[in-house]
């Protein structure tokens, strides 16, 4: 119920203390939002809150939270639900990292595969009861663009038997899009999800990150073709927030800055089983989740 009456309205992003997420972040919480930030590194986390406090009159917080690790997504909800008090207006996510060599956790995940997708598949789907207290519930999903064709390693999600950084990328976008169609079809009168691509973003972490040749290259192409993170957060906090997307969900926003720009998902139904059936593999990590 976002717009109910007197009531603060409240926001989560994932990956909030960085780049696109911190730009989304400011925008809401200027529209009075009160927001929770959330990503690994506490003083980047604090540093972010410190910034975007003067411009959060409803209030903001950092909660320190790792999706490489399922206790990690755990303490999160758990230190996260009671400040929520029941209900949830909207849950971005634009954490994530796209990496040139695998790194994999102790739990057995695949950075990109935890960070761009399950991670925040998890968190969807444990903090939904709060969501949909919200007559408005609103999830982003912030991404690359999705493939044409969907493709998911059903048996070895965390690439261990061959990883490239493009099979990454094109499976963690397929199982986005896919999640986002199938989480829209399961809540027809909401939470509204949607995705809305980034774009070619300059100044954010993920920039920053690419090794040494990568980066000088990137770094002039940023430079000359990059969008602002608050360019890229423009059709993200609109999804977010704008009571006229109301009846929005399962759409998927291709080009940052331009809402008419939208398409249907289309991903076909085999495909949607064939995630369903991944994450039948984590439904007791799901459950747990939802009963913390
Ligand atoms: N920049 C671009 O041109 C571009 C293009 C296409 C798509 N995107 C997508 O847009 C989103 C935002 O990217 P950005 O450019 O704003 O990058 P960014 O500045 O690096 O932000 C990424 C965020 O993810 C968080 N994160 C990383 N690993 C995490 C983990 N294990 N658990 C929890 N949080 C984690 C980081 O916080 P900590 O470091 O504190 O964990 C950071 O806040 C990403 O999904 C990215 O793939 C960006």
């Amino acid at each position: 119920m976002s717009e109910e009456k007197g009531m603060l309205r409240t926001a989560v992003v994932t990956g909030g203390n960085s780049g696109v997420g911190l730009a989304t972040a400011s925008a809401l919480g200027k529209k009075g939002y009160k927001v929770w930030i959330a990503g690994r590194n506490a003083e980047k986390g604090a540093d972010a809150v410190t910034r975007l406090r003067p411009y959060c009159p409803g209030g903001i917080a950092f909660l320190q939270l790792d999706v490489m690790l399922f206790s990690g997504i755990e303490q999160f909800v758990r230190t996260l639900r009671p400040q929520l008090g029941g209900r949830l207006d909207a849950l971005v996510h634009s954490m994530g990292t796209v990496g040139t060599k695998r790194k994999v956790s102790a739990d057995g995940l695949e950075e990109g595969w935890a960070t761009q997708f399950l991670g925040r598949y998890l968190l969807t789907e444990a903090l939904t009861p709060e969501l949909s207290k919200s007559e408005d519930g609103r999830v982003v999903f912030v991404s690359a663009n999705a493939p044409k064709k969907p493709q998911l390693f059903e048996d070895d999600p965390s690439l261990e038997k061959n990883f490239s950084t493009l099979r990454a990328i094109v499976q963690n976008q397929s199982a986005c899009v896919l999640y986002e169609q199938m989480y829209a079809a399961d809540h027809p009168s909401g939470p509204a999800i949607n995705g809305a691509v980034a774009g070619l973003v300059r100044d954010t972490g993920i920039t920053r990150a690419q090794p040494g040749f990568a980066r000088a290259i990137g770094g002039v192409m940023f430079h000359f073709f990059g969008i602002t993170p608050t360019q890229s957060a423009t059709n993200i906090v609109a999804l977010a927030s704008d009571p006229a997307l109301k009846d929005i969900s399962g759409s998927f926003f291709s080009k940052p800055q331009d809402l008419e720009k939208r398409q249907k998902l289309t991903y076909d139904e085999t495909h949607v089983a064939s995630l369903r059936r991944l994450l039948s593999r984590y439904a007791g990590v799901r459950n747990t989740l939802l009963s913390v």
